[in-house]
């Protein structure tokens, strides 16, 4: 790739790309764990990283310390740092939408000065935050009632994407915090199913409706939305007056709520300088808030700030979303590797790598850099994972012993969630064990030396031996407050921006995600109508009879 516009050397071409391609080759066939942590004592010590409440362990990374200085000098190359400064001063970094990017003024104290086109934005952050707390406190002391004077007792989020993931993750996250004599859902399919069971058994009387739509125009929850609203209204007789006090809005356009007939005092606003998977924090949380209370919603902005201000301020060799990111590089760019498996060791945070699939994939799944040209290097990976023990009786064998290199995040705390059984807070080490024993297992494997020594057979040697050499970074944390959640969840952001950073993308925008939906409402018909659908390839159109004669036996 040549030059770009602006005559920065291509990623490729710059020499501190071609430093860590010598570096890989001369390293070939790979740096061994094992040989690593011989070499070093302090290894264990030196490779790990505190930010707020995380501890955050990449020794077992098959790097050295001229790895780690290779990886700095290319992000001092690409100019992360100043790239991060123009993230947080509210400049139009997501050129593609010509728009700021400033998830972190959702998060910044009062006094702080966010300037957006020379206006403030921290003063309306805050008249959010207020009034919504205003409002989560309403419900939560059944102050606000709906149409027939019963108190809320079930609030239903309707969202999806950006607007769905992030409080239905962080609403499981937090449970032992939430109120629980409220019941919360979060539908998010336009799958008719998943609104008839989230409120099949509910009485619409005591029941909330949040409509999270950043546009308000997206289908799926629109037409949830629509749906929700028969049954309001179904459920109480009819009187449109019910939608007042049993439906609220979440959302940076007014005139589509007030389209839908959600009067706009019971809309909680956010901004287009706030990307969809970056909105958890804003008025998009509300039916967190009112889950956890506006104290811990606070917290949990504390902790995400927490990280903001380690991420603007902590030198590059301790800066965890740095070394973070920088690691994924040398996996992606320099190993080949695919994918990030994201392996929580805590029921709580089932839902994390759901969310973070959202955050990083969507961000970093570019094939074009900020001008336009093909990249000639790989960008986001995959992410998966589902929570760690589970994992390991599912999927763990192919990380051992497969064929692939999947780099792992290990994550668990120290103490489990206060209100278990003495007999349930017991298992926690068991737990915590498998966590410890899979990183040592990925890292140090078991030598073909080490099985025949137990006197395994020649012939099964090979299959129960384990190379090792799986690379996981482990993250530890007290316990999973408010503020570890938001830590956690600012940690991963700033990652995602460092990698889109090197690569030299538009991690907030999200093009691709535009064609399906065109093409869902102009194949809608042919369902619906069996309307001639000009235009449709052989394959979808013979897809699309199929199900109409299949729909009609
Ligand atoms: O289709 C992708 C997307 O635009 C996401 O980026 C966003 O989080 C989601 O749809 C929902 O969008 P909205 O909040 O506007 O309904």
């Amino acid at each position: 790739m040549s030059d770009s516009p602006s005559g920065s050397p291509s990623l490729t071409r710059r020499p501190e790309w071609t430093a860590l391609e010598d570096h890989r080759t001369d390293a070939l066939p790979q740096p061994d764990l094992r040989e690593l942590f011989a070499a070093d004592p302090g290894r264990a010590e030196r490779y790990v990283v505190h930010v707020g409440d995380l501890r955050i362990d990449y020794s077992k990374h098959l790097v050295t310390d001229e790895t780690l200085a290779l990886l700095q000098e290319l992000a001092t190359a690409t100019d992360v740092f100043g790239q991060r400064d123009a993230m947080f001063r509210g400049e139009k970094i997501n050129a593609t939408e010509n728009r700021a990017v400033l998830h972190t003024a959702l998060r910044a104290p009062r006094d702080a000065v966010v300037e957006v086109d020379g206006e403030n934005v921290v003063p309306g952050v805050h008249a959010v935050l207020d009034k919504m707390s205003g409002f989560a406190n309403r419900v939560r002391s059944g102050e606000w009632t709906g149409h027939t004077g019963k108190r809320i007792r079930n609030v239903v989020n309707i969202g999806i994407g950006g607007s769905d993931l992030g409080p239905a993750m962080a609403y499981d996250a937090l449970r032992p915090f939430t109120a629980r004599e409220l019941t919360f859902r979060f539908v998010s399919n336009v799958d008719g199913s998943d609104l008839h069971e989230a409120t099949r058994d509910l009485d619409p009387a005591e029941t909330l409706f949040i409509v999270a739509s950043k546009t308000f125009t997206t289908i799926e929850t629109i037409t949830n939305a629509t749906s929700a609203r028969s049954w309001l209204l179904d459920g109480l007789g009819g009187d449109e007056k019910a939608v007042a006090t049993h439906f609220v809005a979440l959302s940076t356009n007014a005139e589509k709520v007030a389209d839908f007939g959600i009067d706009v005092d019971n809309m909680f606003e956010f901004w287009d300088w706030v990307g969809g998977r970056y909105s958890y924090d804003s008025a998009i949380g509300l039916s967190l808030m009112i889950a956890i209370g506006p104290d811990r919603f606070r917290e949990m902005l504390d902790g995400f700030r927490i990280v903001d201000e380690h991420f603007r301020n902590a030198p590059a060799e301790a800066n965890a979303p740095l070394l973070l990111g920088l690691l994924g590089i040398w996996y992606g760019n320099f190993h080949g590797a695919q994918s990030h498996a994201v392996l929580p060791y805590s029921h709580y945070l089932s839902k994390f790598t759901a969310y973070l699939q959202q955050l990083d994939m969507e961000s970093n799944g570019k094939s074009v850099d900020r001008d336009g040209r093909p990249v000639e290097w790989q960008t986001g990976p995959v992410v998966w994972g589902t929570p760690g023990t589970n994992g390991q009786h599912a999927y763990y064998q192919l990380i051992h012993q497969g064929t692939k290199l999947i780099p792992a995040d290990l994550i668990g705390f120290a103490r489990p969630v206060a209100e278990l059984s003495d007999e349930l807070k017991a298992q926690h080490d068991l737990l915590m064990a498998n966590l410890f024993a899979q990183g040592q297992a990925l890292a140090f494997g078991k030598t073909a030396e080490e099985v025949r020594a137990e006197g395994v057979p020649d012939e099964q040697v090979p299959h129960r031996t384990f190379q090792g050499n799986h690379p996981t970074t482990t993250i530890l944390a007290t316990e999973l407050t408010p503020s570890v959640l938001g830590q956690l969840v600012a940690l991963y952001e700033h990652k995602v921006f460092v990698q889109g950073a090197v690569w030299n993308i538009d991690s907030f925008d999200q093009w691709g995600v535009e064609l399906g939906k065109v093409l869902a409402k102009r194949v809608e018909p042919a369902l619906t109508e069996g309307a001639d659908v000009p235009g449709l390839d052989p394959s979808t159109a013979a897809l699309v009879a199929a199900y109409r004669n299949l729909r009609e036996v």
